[in-house]
């Protein structure tokens, strides 16, 4: 087993690391977050309030405000000001600032009364939570009773020498600095036993965990039809 490596530090904080991943984002995971929003849809999601867990520059969120056919009054949060900063520009470009609000929060202390989302969403942010048990609790405390939760994340998969060759090769067609990124992102992921181990701990309740995207992601799904 592929030991996992944490991330020395929880946000992508300066301003420079910032843009750089908000160009790397727009260029390489749009078809991750067009997946995203179309297995969003899939489950028969299609209105109501959504918070976005780890927003970062905020492009899964204006992906999904502009959803053909839904209506969505979403709430992106994250850590990092720079990241919010950049979020709310990229909102104003794409003409949905009307759509969308952006605030800087810790996931693991949310501030939002209970039962506040009919939808929680979160993608690439779960391998950088200093305390993941605390942000599940927050995910069950701030969703609707009628709501689900799909969170999505890579997945450590270098024990397996074909996915990490698949990895390689794709990476192979990014810049050093993206390529490097995803290698750390992807060993500070967990596996499967161990997200269940770690939900396990929390009060997040009727979930499961399965592998997504091609293999090389996880999805949680709580409260999903
Ligand atoms: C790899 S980025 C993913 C951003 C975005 N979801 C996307 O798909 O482009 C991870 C984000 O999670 C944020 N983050 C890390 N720990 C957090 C926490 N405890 N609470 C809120 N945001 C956090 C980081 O600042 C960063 O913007």
């Amino acid at each position: 087993m592929v030991k996992r490596i944490p991330l020395p530090q929880e946000p992508i904080a300066e301003i420079d690391a910032v843009i750089q991943y908000d160009k790397g984002a727009k260029c390489y995971m749009m078809p991750e977050y067009k997946y995203f929003v179309w297995k969003i849809r899939r489950r028969g999601i299609k209105s109501g309030t959504v918070l976005d867990i780890g927003t970062g520059s905020g492009l899964l969120a204006i992906e999904l405000s502009k959803a053909k056919g839904c209506h969505f009054d979403i709430i992106g949060i994250d850590i990092s000001e720079n990241m919010v900063r950049r979020a709310i520009e990229n909102a104003k470009q794409a003409k949905v600032e009307d759509r969308i609000r952006f605030l800087v929060s810790t996931a693991a202390t949310l501030p939002f009364a209970d039962n506040s989302f009919d939808f929680v969403m979160s993608y690439a942010s779960l391998h950088h939570w200093l305390e993941p048990v605390a942000v599940f609790n927050e995910v069950e405390r701030v969703v609707k009773e009628t709501g689900s939760v799909i969170i999505r994340d890579n997945k450590r998969i270098y024990q397996n020498p074909f996915w990490k060759s698949i990895i390689w090769f794709i990476s192979r067609f990014m810049n050093k600095r993206h390529r490097g990124n995803w290698s750390k992102a992807i060993l500070a992921s967990y596996t499967i036993p161990e997200v269940n181990e770690i939900i396990t701990r929390s009060r997040l309740r009727d979930y499961r965990v399965s592998s997504d995207f091609v293999f090389i992601d996880l999805c949680i799904e709580s409260r999903c039809k």
